[in-house]
């Protein structure tokens, strides 16, 4: 599949929507070994002089064990028509199922981390920080009651820092020529095919 590294500085996102409403694939380990889970949580922005993202994993993932061994993650953003391999890939784990069986396609970006061809963005990050959550952290103890009452496992916080933005060349396909300035520089308005990457 054709894929389009662009400047993180250039996605043009809704920062409160990107996760909530589409979930994501979040993928740590190489192609030896590897598990990706859907994610509902989660965010992208600047932190330490660098893009960042950050993602929420429970303790009892099967991903948790591949995120704290993993030097790497993506975090893949699939087409809306794509709901029901999030909803497999958040309602079965890995410890049992080959989730490939939804119709993921796995396949190797830069820096060896597993991302998939179905995947219209992927955002590749390098693990710099990882943290448990904690309770007496909470200054909202209503929040932590409602999100973590009943004993449920906390989540570990992960950061990485934004090394990759891969669009797909489909995505941009669909935006190209509209715009007539010749000096813009988005690449969704003009693509040089010769800057797309087969993965
Ligand atoms: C829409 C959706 C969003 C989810 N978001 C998260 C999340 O942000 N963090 C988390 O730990 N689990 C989340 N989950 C649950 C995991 O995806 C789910 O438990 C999955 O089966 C874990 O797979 P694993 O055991 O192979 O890691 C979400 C599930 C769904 C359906």
């Amino acid at each position: 599949m054709e894929f389009y590294d662009i400047d993180p500085k250039e996605l043009d996102l809704q920062p409160l929507g990107i996760f909530a409403t589409d979930g994501a694939l979040l993928t740590p380990g190489t192609s030896e070994s590897w598990n990706t889970m859907t994610i509902g949580w989660g965010s992208l922005g600047t932190l330490w002089r660098h893009p960042m993202a950050t993602v929420y994993v429970r303790a009892d993932r099967h991903t948790h064990a591949y995120m704290e061994s993993s030097d790497r993650f993506t975090i893949a953003f699939l087409n809306e028509r794509d709901a029901k391999k999030l909803e497999f890939c958040g309602t079965h784990s890995g410890r049992d199922t080959d989730k490939t069986t939804c119709g993921l396609t796995p396949m190797e970006v830069d820096d060896g981390a597993i991302a998939f061809e179905e995947a219209e963005l992927i955002i590749a990050c390098r693990k710099v920080y990882a943290h448990p959550l904690e309770p007496h952290h909470f200054t909202d103890t209503d929040l932590y009651e409602e999100i973590y009452g009943g004993g449920v496992s906390l989540h570990t916080v992960y950061r990485g820092i934004v090394e990759h933005v891969y669009v797909a060349a489909s995505v941009l396909e669909e935006h190209e020529g509209e715009c007539d300035d010749p000096d813009c520089a988005d690449h969704a308005h003009h693509r040089d095919p010769d800057e797309a990457k087969e993965f």
